[in-house]
Parts: C-alpha cells; sequence; structure tokens
C-alpha cells in the first residue's frame, strides 16, 4: 500500500494538523485516571519527530461516544499525562472549533503543542459534515494522521477535512501498524496460523474468509468455537451457538478443507454464563453444560501447532478470561505466542489486554492499537482513513 508519509513532507515552521487516536481507556472515580496509556505513548514518536522538526502540532482526538459535551470525556486528562510524557506545556483549549481555538493555533510557535479538546462533542465530526471539516481544516497548513485505530472511520477529522490539504501524510504509527499487516497478508513466513477466539462468529466472519486462503492453519476458540462444532453436528450443551451462522460456519469448514481448521476438543464448562467457577472439563457436553474456556487438551494441541510457526496473527480470547476460573486458554496462548519464535501480531482489545496482563508485551513482534480498524484491514478492505494519504 502506497501512503504517504510525514517524513516525506517539510513540516519546519508549519502548522501541522496531527489525528491521533487518544481514544484511551479512562476510570471515573473521585478524579479522572487513565487505565491503559498505550496509544498514547505509542503515538509519542510522531509528536515528538514534528517537535524536533519545529513544526507547530495541533493534536486532534475522539474519546468515547459522546453524545454532546460530556465531562467524564474531556481530553483534558490526557492533555496533562502528555505534557508530563514530553516535558512541555500542552495547550488545552476548551474545544476543537471556533474562534477562540482558531486564534491559538495560528499562534502557536515552533515545537508548540495544542492538544484540542474531544472532537466528538461535535456530532459533526461522525457525520463528516463539510461545515465543522473546513473549520477543522482552517487551524492546519499540512494534514498528518497517526490515528490508526480510527483509519476505519469516514469521519470529519479522519475523511472529509483531508481534500482542503495538498500536503499529507501518515505517522510512524501508522507505518508500522500497516508494515506488520502488510507482511501478514501479502508475505507472511510460514507456516503462518491465525489464532481467532472472542464470542461471534458474525464479527469475525470476514476476517476467518480473507484469512482462510493465506494461512497454513486457524486456529478457533471462545465461543465463536461452539457455532463451528455444532455445525460439524457436536451437540454443544447450552453454549453460545449463533444459529445464522450455523449454515456459514459448514462452508468455512467444508472450503478449508486444503487448509486445517482446529477446533476445540475438551472444554471447560459451568452451568451458567455468571458462574465465577467451572464445574468441569468435558470432551462431550451434558445438557445445560456451558463452554467457557478451552480445556487442557486443547490448550496442549494448539501450543504445539504455535511453537512450530513462523508467522502467527491472534485476535480474541478463548473463553470468559475477564474471570480468573475461564482466563487459564486464553493466558496459555498468551504465553505459547509469546515463546514462540514466530513474528506474532496481535490485534483487538481483548487480546492484547491478555498479553500486557501476562506481562508479556516485550514478547510479542507487534501488539497492534488498533481493535476495529485492524479487523477491517486484515479483512482486506481499503480503510478511508488512508484512502486520503494514498
Ligand atoms: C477504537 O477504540 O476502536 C477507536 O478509537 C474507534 O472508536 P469507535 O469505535 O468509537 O469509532
Amino acid at each position: 500500500m502506497a501512503l504517504r508519509y510525514l517524513e516525506q513532507i517539510p513540516v519546519t515552521g508549519k502548522r501541522v494538523f496531527l489525528r491521533v487516536d487518544f481514544n484511551l481507556p479512562l476510570v471515573v472515580g473521585d478524579r479522572i485516571t487513565i487505565a491503559d496509556e498505550t496509544r498514547l505513548v505509542e503515538a509519542l514518536p510522531t509528536i515528538r519527530y514534528l517537535i524536533g522538526q519545529k513544526a507547530k502540532v495541533i493534536l486532534a482526538s475522539h474519546l468515547g461516544r459522546p453524545k454532546g459535551r460530556d465531562a467524564n470525556l474531556s481530553l483534558e486528562p490526557i492533555a496533562l499525562r502528555l505534557s508530563e510524557l514530553l516535558q512541555q506545556d500542552v495547550i488545552f483549549p476548551e474545544d476543537c472549533v471556533g474562534d477562540a481555538v482558531k486564534k491559538l493555533a495560528h499562534n502557536l510557535k515552533e515545537g508548540e503543542v495544542l492538544l484540542l479538546e474531544n472532537l466528538r462533542f461535535h456530532k459533526e465530526e461522525e457525520e463528516n459534515d463539510p461545515h465543522f471539516a473546513s473549520q477543522l481544516a482552517a487551524l492546519a497548513e499540512i494534514y498528518g494522521t497517526d490515528a490508526f485505530g480510527t483509519v476505519h472511520r469516514a469521519h470529519a477529522s479522519t475523511v472529509g477535512m483531508v481534500s482542503h490539504f495538498q500536503e499529507r501524510g501518515a505517522g510512524f504509527l501508522i507505518q508500522k501498524e500497516v508494515g506488520f499487516l502488510e507482511k501478514i497478508l501479502h508475505k507472511p513466513e510460514r507456516p503462518f496460523y491465525a489464532l481467532l477466539g472472542g464470542a461471534k462468529v458474525s464479527d469475525k466472519l470476514g476476517i476467518i474468509e480473507h484469512l482462510l486462503p493465506k494461512v497454513d492453519g486457524l486456529l478457533l476458540g471462545g465461543a465463536l468455537a461452539y457455532t463451528f462444532l455444532q455445525a460439524q453436528g457436536m451437540d454443544v450443551g447450552s453454549s453460545r451457538v449463533e444459529a445464522s451462522m450455523l449454515k456459514v460456519a459448514a462452508r468455512i469448514l467444508k472450503s478449508g478443507q486444503d487448509i486445517r481448521i482446529y477446533l476445540p476438543q475438551d472444554h471447560v464448562v459451568a452451568e451458567s454464563l455468571t458462574a465465577e467457577t467451572s464445574t468441569a472439563v468435558v470432551r462431550t457436553f451434558k445438557p445445560g453444560q456451558i463452554g467457557l474456556d478451552i480445556g487442557p487438551e486443547t490448550t496442549k494441541a494448539y501450543r504445539d501447532v504455535l511453537q512450530g510457526a513462523k508467522t502467527i496473527f491472534w485476535n480474541g480470547p478463548m473463553g470468559l478470561f475477564e474471570r480468573p476460573a475461564f482466563a487459564q486458554g486464553t493466558r496459555a496462548m498468551a504465553q505459547a505466542i509469546a515463546e514462540s519464535q514466530a513474528i506474532s501480531v496481535v490485534g483487538g482489545g481483548e487480546s492484547v489486554t491478555a498479553v500486557r496482563q501476562a506481562g508479556l508485551a516485550e514478547k510479542i513482534s507487534h501488539l497492534s492499537t488498533g481493535g476495529g480498524a485492524t479487523l477491517e484491514y486484515l479483512e482486506g478492505k481499503i480503510l478511508p482513513g488512508l484512502k486520503v494519504l494514498m
């Protein structure tokens, strides 16, 4: 994918609008704190580069999905943390458009940083409203984006405003993300295995279909595996099954005849979705039993496959991993991927969380900052926020 990068554009002395994805998980208590600052930290190389080049840096992001102004979704705590990380002031206005913001942007000095207030406080951002887009564009002379997590959204700040600029380019985070995903899609070292989990087949259908012809094996876990097992004719007790996806699952199983599709052979079960402890590990289900994690045999079999991999992509937990009783499979997969010699890419919130919780982040080649964006990229879609940079 031939993208234009900010590095290729002279930025010294220019006002550069940099769309970032500072949509960070926050904890709202007596004061608001950041639960995971990965996306902020990952944007720092581009921000520091622009500062180093003496650009005038205007950062913009959404945060959450507010309906109008919402004090709990202000970017202020993120502006404070950014200022600490950069060890310099970050100017933080009350809004992202308007005369006062425009004045601040136009008065910026070389190397100074301005972070706009949450773009989604204006519904026009998500509506990709042309007037709102031109107000944002009026702040800067060059458009940049490093918001990989948001490039699947065609919003005013990711698409609408971009045509106002002759000079537009992507930052280092996008460069890194695209580099890994392109390698997986087009030049994976073999064998290449994809490990997919999560709740629903319908959420992963696009990626399964797009990756199937490219991988040497597909390993499935999580609730979505039960739709495949039932499609094979197995009785899965009261496990979650997407009835509308059974035919699709059967077709995928058939179409993957040359490619091995691995399904769980044993299961950690409980009698209720709210159970805190498991009642058994089973190979065949009794009525009422719900599969909530892959069992030890499956864990071992999947680990053995992953040990032989040269490329691994992982998205989606193997079970209800937020409950310790059903977290074993997901943790073991994080461990297996970390131990393998493969180029490993982990994408999607929960699998990335599992890797971080296990303290294994350093052992994974690339932890993607994109959830939906990563999946859509691997579905083979041309993402709108990247298309504008081609
Ligand atoms: C994300 O967290 O996936 C991105 O920031 C996009 O957020 P959205 O799904 O609210 O558009």
